[in-house]
């Protein structure tokens, strides 16, 4: 495996925490395989590792100086505790002695090893070796389970014949042995993000963490008289799905919805409003947020006036309605000169001409970015389960999707916008 061209840990960084005990003589000859398989080792020798082994020995082998000290004023200038329990796809500890095994599993730390250890939120595998009866004891046992339990990923010990002339389990894994279980580790984890130590906490932060994202979305209601009014197709399917996806990427999400049948998206401020003027108001009265998405199909006109009783049906032709136009919410919020969002993001549903009119659109808006979306492509009608979007930039970029559910394309957007929003921070 180690001689093929293709080398399996190729650009993997790897940590690689020597722990005391005969042991860890082998360790040595890990570096060496591991590096021999891609990886960049970055050795880090306890106290007691180096009655056995040379942190000189080990940086020649590494190719990197070794890590010795806590307290090291050069290291912690350099590189530091913290960036040492980061700045790696993975951490090995090898030999892992029943100390460390047990500082680990209690979260003590009284020096550099076992701080590095609690300080990450890296996957862990460690390789244990010690004499037969103290891996036998309920003591070491116990701290197993419960590395095993934390997501820590252990190889070996193998049974063998061990250096005080006993024999059992204690022995620790072969070199090749633990490169293999580094390999199967992290494809594991490229597999299932969430997988293995401290499971969860290891993944990226959402992108969207510290952001407050604005969503208006559905339809309004604008209303002719006490039980008339005049509204539009609008599911709210989409921008719930995008308000959803916003949380979901870790943003505190203010939703300001027109009526409609769908439920709230969980983790969600929801403002619930009728008409055009009266979500401009809520916009208005929830902004500052770093990324405003207008996805709501605002009514373009309301009733020039709304009668306070029912209009009666007398048999005469009835009075023409006068229409006069809604505010319009996107280009308010995106013309502002202060206290615009970062990132404006207008929706459009158009049946022909659909980058062009989006094109259009931009420029008359003011926004940073159109979601078009083809109607035509849903048999012409809105309020559907799916969308056919293309994505219009006001720089002249645009992508379009293929036809995705709703809830995918949320998901897409909000990866793309967030995307946006940090390039912008930069
Ligand atoms: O002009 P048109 O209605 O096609 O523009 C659609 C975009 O503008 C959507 O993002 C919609 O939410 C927003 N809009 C608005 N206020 C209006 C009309 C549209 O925010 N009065």
């Amino acid at each position: 495996m180690s001689s093929s061209s293709a080398k399996p840990l190729a650009g993997r960084r790897v940590l690689l925490i020597v722990g005391g005990g005969i042991a860890a003589y082998k360790a040595l000859d890990l570096i060496r395989r591991l590096r021999e398989r891609g990886a960049q080792v970055r050795p880090l020798l306890t106290d007691s590792a180096q009655e056995f082994v040379t942190p000189l020995a080990a940086a020649a082998l590494a190719g990197e100086r070794a890590h010795t000290d806590l307290f090291d004023r050069e290291s912690e200038a350099d590189i530091g505790h913290i960036r040492l329990a980061r700045d790696a796809d993975a951490i090995v500890v090898a030999p892992a002695t029943a100390n460390l095994m047990a500082r680990m599993a209690t979260g003590h730390a009284p020096d550099l090893a076992s701080t590095v250890l609690l300080a990450t939120t890296l996957p862990i595998l460690i390789a244990p070796a010690m004499n037969v009866r103290m891996w036998q004891h309920p003591a070491t046992q116990r701290n197993l389970a419960t590395l095993k339990a934390d997501g820590v990923a252990v190889v070996g010990p193998n049974e063998g014949a061990m250096a005080e002339a006993e024999f059992g389990p204690g022995r620790l894994a072969e070199p090749h042995e633990i490169a293999d279980a580094l390999e199967t580790l992290l494809a594991q984890r490229a597999e299932s993000p969430g997988f293995g130590f401290l499971a969860g906490r290891d993944t990226p932060k959402k992108p969207l963490t510290g952001r407050h994202v604005l969503v208006t979305s559905g339809p309004t209601h604008e209303a002719i008289d006490p039980v008339r009014y005049l509204a539009n197709r609008s599911s709210g399917r989409q921008g719930h799905a995008v308000a959803a996806a916003a949380a979901e990427a870790g943003a505190r999400v203010t939703l300001v919805s027109g009526p409609v049948a769908v439920p709230d998206p969980a983790g969600v401020t929801v403002v619930r409003v009728e008409s055009a003027r009266e979500m401009l108001a809520a916009v208005e009265a929830v902004l500052p947020a770093d990324l405003a998405i207008f996805a709501a199909a605002v009514g373009d006109w309301r009733p020039a006036e709304t009668r306070a009783g029912k209009i009666k049906k007398d048999g005469s032709t009835p009075a023409p309605l006068q229409l006069v136009e809604n505010p319009d919410i996107l280009a308010t919020i995106a013309g502002r000169s202060e206290g615009r969002p970062a990132l404006v993001v207008g929706f459009a549903a158009e049946t022909d001409d659909v980058i062009v009119n989006a094109q259009k659109k931009i420029a008359r808006k003011g926004c940073d970015l159109i979601v078009a979306n083809d109607v035509s492509a849903e048999g012409g009608v809105m309020g559907g389960t799916e969308n056919t979007v293309h994505l219009v930039a006001r720089e002249g970029g645009i992508e379009t999707w293929p036809k995705l559910g709703k809830e995918e394309v949320g998901r897409r957007l909000v990866a793309r916008f967030a995307e946006l929003l940090t390039a912008k921070s930069r």
